[in-house]
């Protein structure tokens, strides 16, 4: 389909935005879907999110999303809400309506999708461990619950924050018939199936301490980094026997998602996923070339 309309405008807001992948992941889709799509990095200043937002709706946006820092920010401004976003307490994707904003949140949906489709792990029964109590780990618990686990354990450095976390979902776990627990870091528990890396403790080259026995055989271990932030989580999953994953297929995910939010049409994110997948060892080949 060719059109003359003029494209759909969107962008990624956040603060620094300039290493986000999004505007070629969204180029890709909208071309093989033959949408025109005019998709942009906006640099939010820390303290005028909610200004730069509407400057960007009044130019005739259609929506946007949002990353680190705003996704608080975003989820306080937003008129009406997803169920998905409600619950996560974060918003990562916004549609630009009449009446004000509609906030969702795409990340935990993208993770599962990742998870179940492209890494093929049926997370139905499953033991899977969830490490980490901030706003990654919270926006993925809701989706991750939805896949109903046989055992859902979230485990932080600082336990509390965990504790809280699960309390928060208690209820939807119990609806859903998850045993869902909050555990610390070093003794969330033994044998998972699958484990979920969603605390910041790559961005610091530092491997949550686990102890060997955590994962199953043949596990598979996802950290939500990718790139050289993710390699000592996937080098140290690797040497436990598990399979290693990084955060590209839950980038990618997300992001099919969010096209979805706001076009109604779903992307085929394989072909993508391949692409980026290239585009990101190219670049680490390169930096240590
Ligand atoms: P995000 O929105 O990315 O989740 P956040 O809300 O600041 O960011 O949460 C960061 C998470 O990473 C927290 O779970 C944090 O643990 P604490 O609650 O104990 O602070 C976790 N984290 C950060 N650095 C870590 C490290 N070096 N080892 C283990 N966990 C770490």
């Amino acid at each position: 389909m060719s059109t003359h309309a003029p494209p759909a405008r969107l962008a990624v807001v956040g603060n620094p935005v300039s290493h986000s992948r999004s505007p070629q992941i969204h180029a890709r889709f909208a071309q093989s879907l033959g949408h025109a799509v005019d998709y942009t990095r906006v640099e939010a200043p820390l303290d005028a999110f909610v200004a730069t937002v509407r400057a960007f709706a009044a130019a005739g946006a259609r929506g946007c999303n949002v990353t680190v820092p705003f996704k608080g920010e975003a989820f306080a401004a937003c008129a009406r809400l997803t169920e998905r976003a409600r619950r996560a307490e974060a918003v990562n994707t916004i549609v630009f309506e009449a009446g004000g904003w509609l906030g969702d949140n795409t990340d935990g949906a993208g993770l599962v999708a990742d998870l179940q489709r492209n890494a093929g792990v049926a997370l139905a029964g499953r033991r899977v461990l969830l490490l980490g109590a901030g706003g990654a780990a919270a926006g993925a618990l809701d989706p991750l619950l939805g896949a109903r686990p046989g055992a859902l354990v979230v485990a932080n450095r600082t336990l509390a924050r965990a504790q809280a976390l699960v309390e928060r979902f208690a209820a939807r776990a119990a609806e859903l018939g998850v045993a869902l627990s909050a555990a610390p870091l070093a003794s969330p528990g033994a044998d998972f199936d699958v484990l979920v890396n969603a605390t910041a403790a790559s961005l610091q080259a530092e491997v949550p301490p686990l102890r060997a026995g955590t994962l199953a055989p043949g596990a598979l271990a996802l950290d939500m980094m990718y790139g050289p932030a993710a390699a000592p989580f996937l080098a140290w999953a690797r040497a436990q026997g598990a399979v290693a994953r990084d955060g590209l297929g839950m980038l990618v995910e997300q992001a099919a998602e969010a096209y979805h939010v706001w076009f109604g049409a779903r992307p085929d994110t394989f072909a993508v996923l391949a692409a980026l997948r290239r585009e990101v060892d190219s670049a680490a080949a390169g930096a240590k070339a």
